[in-house]
């Protein structure tokens, strides 16, 4: 089978539902890009174990959500591959092999691990953990995927992954790809209650699933500019968490908003009823696409174990080539 595009290869650990801090930081450029480029999507079930291997069953389920969250953005099932992790062996084996020659010491100076270690706790780091790193190395590779678009707290992991290629490749004359990745326009999105990131453990989430309901209930006890006693206040939009929604969400009226909002024209309330307005119009059709799969579960199921054999095919062939070259042989 001739491969014409280019690959792009991303995912996300099942621990639960998507959040709009996920949708910002990866699945919009994915929708952006699912034409352009062959896409995988990855259902990292065996990372996910990493941080939650207390909760097997959540994980489980969790494939399903997240393969929902996905597909309701508006990635198309002709277009795109779902892979669940587990079940391809290939990247199992890869992530022995380049287990081998990646230095721990790597691992340990690894910002992203680092930070999440600590949210964690220190103590606790599992050897599965601190290189799970690499297994993501076997899971961008294990297709030769060209494009990994992920935010800025992978980025140490993408750049881990092209060394561990380089070097493997420099050892035993394979041609593996050093993937390439594309960077999120948005940073980080933080929480509405003013925390540093959205998150799940932080219960700051605005999930893509969420009702109306739920979203104003969010954005109504978000935190604003505390300085701003009434209506009439002038404001300091920049250091108002709504504001930083608008920029993100409502570009084109953000200018507009934090005018207003300097001039004491625009209350907070009303800041955020506007909002509640633009996330609902985002994440209505997002809903209306959920209700259908929600209702044709098999459907999912079955994309799900089609995609898993396709990269079955792709990870058994690579692998082979890349075992002889090892001299991996009976
Ligand atoms: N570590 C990623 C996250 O937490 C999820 C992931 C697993 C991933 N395998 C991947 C992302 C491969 C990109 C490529 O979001």
């Amino acid at each position: 089978m001739e491969q014409q595009k280019k690959r792009i290869l991303t995912g996300d650990r099942t621990t639960g539902r998507l959040h709009l801090g996920h949708y910002v930081g990866s699945l919009r450029s994915r929708v952006e890009l699912q034409d352009e480029y062959e896409t995988f999507i990855l259902l990292a079930d065996v990372q996910a174990l990493t941080t939650h291997f207390e909760h097997p069953e959540l994980i489980n389920s969790s494939i399903i959500d997240v393969t929902i969250d996905n597909l309701s953005v508006g990635l198309d099932p002709e277009k795109v591959t779902f892979v669940q992790q587990s079940q391809v062996p290939s990247i199992a084996e890869l992530t022995i092999f380049y287990s081998m020659i990646i230095n721990v010491n790597q691992l340990m100076h690894n910002p992203t691990i680092k930070t999440e270690a600590r949210n964690y706790g220190y103590s606790d780091l599992t050897y599965g953990f601190l290189g799970y790193p690499v297994s993501q190395t076997a899971d961008i590779t294990f297709c030769n995927a060209d494009l990994v678009p992920v935010g800025e707290d992978q980025v140490p992991h993408i750049e881990l992954a092209r060394k561990i290629v380089r070097k493997f490749n420099a050892l035993y004359g394979t041609d593996i790809t050093e993937p390439d990745y594309k960077l999120s326009t948005v940073g980080r999105l933080s929480g509405l209650d003013g925390n540093a990131k959205m998150g799940k453990s932080m219960g700051n989430a605005i999930y893509l699933s969420d009702s109306p309901e739920t979203v104003w209930k969010m954005v109504r006890s978000a935190v604003t500019d505390p300085a701003r006693i009434t209506a009439t206040t002038p404001g300091t939009p920049e250091i108002c968490n709504v504001y930083k929604y608008h920029q993100v969400f409502n570009p084109e009226e953000a200018p507009m908003i934090g005018q207003l909002c300097r001039e004491g024209r625009i209350g907070c309330m009303a800041c955020k009823k506007r909002l509640n307005e633009v996330l609902n119009d985002l994440l209505e059709p997002f809903r209306e696409r959920r209700a259908y799969y929600e209702a044709h579960l098999d459907e999912v199921k079955e994309l799900i174990a089609e995609g898993t054999r396709k990269a079955n095919r792709i990870g058994n062939e690579n692998l082979a080539r890349i075992k002889e070259k090892m001299h991996i042989l009976i």
